[in-house]
């Protein structure tokens, strides 16, 4: 009943995708379990080193032969003065003594080689490759694209995706100011460019000729019905299967999703600096006295990586980043395949029924 054109150029066989989220929450057996039973498993892959990303795709292939995305992030050219990074060393110490790790943080590299990642990918011939934070050189869209896969960017306005389009990609992730996670905005400000799903997904579906799948606040058979009748031609879910058995994140992370509610989440660049909507936490709240300027990404993400890793250690979900879109309170624990089956059973419930449905 939900077959689309992007649902055909993928070969999909429902208009459903999980939402790449790297960090962890995207394990092989999410992805696959997400894509055997029928929707797009999306490896979020942007923090592994080129050694895990292969490994990691062949782990998904070893679990399903359905098509599957992987998800990098664009590299950008940080501003931030060495000063800067000193202060918030500096201020960091505070948390380090806290949790009982060095001094200094561990920073041989801000990130990964994308150049080396995206070798990784085209050596392994994936299905679907998307990416978030800007738009690749074009010679990798074209080497992909050769390929056969299926090319996928991040637009959080029209004119983004216009930007995208004209890039040459397959389809547009129409991402809406409620998603959880970082933002993907790259050509204005943040806040110059805090569209909300219903109000974005139309305006670029009319301004753009390829599909554009809708992403951001998106849990269930009444936000796939939405999106699809504002133009899209998917919809991709985040926090929705961020509390799925088969996803890795952090048991705190689901735990406080599940207890959550829609006023609990913030945008905020305290973890990485870069703007992520999670739920709001004492270092966001501590970030807010901060009395400098947060280092951009990925540096200030590489300054709190090991303050961050030491508070899952130590179950504090206060200083953990725990992404979440708006619709959290509609999260619910199941494994993949049930929140699959049970978003399109209650969307060909609505469409069936004239939208009468209980609760109405
Ligand atoms: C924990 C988490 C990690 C995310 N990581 C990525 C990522 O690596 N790449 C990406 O394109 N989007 C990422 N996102 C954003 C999602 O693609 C998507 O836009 C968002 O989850 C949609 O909103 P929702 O969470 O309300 O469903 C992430 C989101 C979350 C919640």
């Amino acid at each position: 009943m939900f077959e689309t054109k992007l649902t055909r150029t993928l070969k999909i066989r429902y208009p459903i995708f999980q939402a790449p989220m790297a960090g962890g929450p995207t394990t092989p057996e999410l992805v696959a379990a997400v894509s055997n039973a029928g929707g797009l498993g999306n490896l979020g892959a942007g923090y592994l080193t080129p050694e895990q990303l292969r490994s990691t795709v062949r782990k998904i292939r070893e679990l399903t032969d359905k098509p599957f995305g992987v998800n990098l992030f664009v590299p950008e050219q940080p501003d931030g003065s060495e000063d800067a990074v000193v202060q918030m060393t500096d201020y960091l110490t505070t948390y380090r003594v806290q949790f009982g790790i060095a001094p200094n943080p561990s920073t041989p590299d801000f990130s990964e080689s994308f150049e080396e990642q995206v070798q990784v990918l085209l050596e392994e011939k994936i299905p679907v490759f998307s990416f978030t934070f800007g738009i690749p050189p074009q010679d990798v869209i074209h080497a992909m694209k050769q390929l056969d896969t299926v090319v996928i960017g991040t637009a959080t306005t029209v004119a983004e995706a216009e930007l995208l389009e004209g890039a040459g990609v397959d389809a547009i992730v129409a991402q809406g100011y409620e998603a959880g996670g970082h933002r993907g905005t790259f050509l204005k400000e943040v806040s110059e460019s805090l569209i909300g799903t219903i109000a974005l997904v139309p305006q670029v579906a009319d301004q753009v000729s390829i599909p554009v799948i809708a992403s951001g606040g998106i849990m269930d058979g009444r936000g796939l019905v939405a999106s699809l009748a504002l133009g899209a031609g998917a919809v991709q879910m985040g926090t929705a299967f961020l509390v799925c058995p088969e996803s890795g994140a952090h048991a705190m992370h689901k735990q406080k999703i599940l207890t959550s509610s829609e006023d609990s989440t913030e945008i905020t660049r305290a973890y990485s600096g870069k703007e992520a909507r999670g739920i709001r936490t004492a270092f966001m709240s501590d970030m807010h006295q901060y009395p400098g300027q947060i280092p951009d990404y990925p540096i200030q993400n590489a300054l709190t990586r090991d303050i961050r890793q030491a508070a899952a250690k130590a179950n504090d979900p206060e200083y953990m980043s725990l992404w979440a879109g708006q619709g959290l309170r509609l999260a619910n624990a199941q494994p993949a395949a049930a929140i699959i089956a049970q978003t399109i059973e209650q969307a060909e419930a609505l469409v069936n029924n004239k939208f009468h449905y209980s609760g109405m």
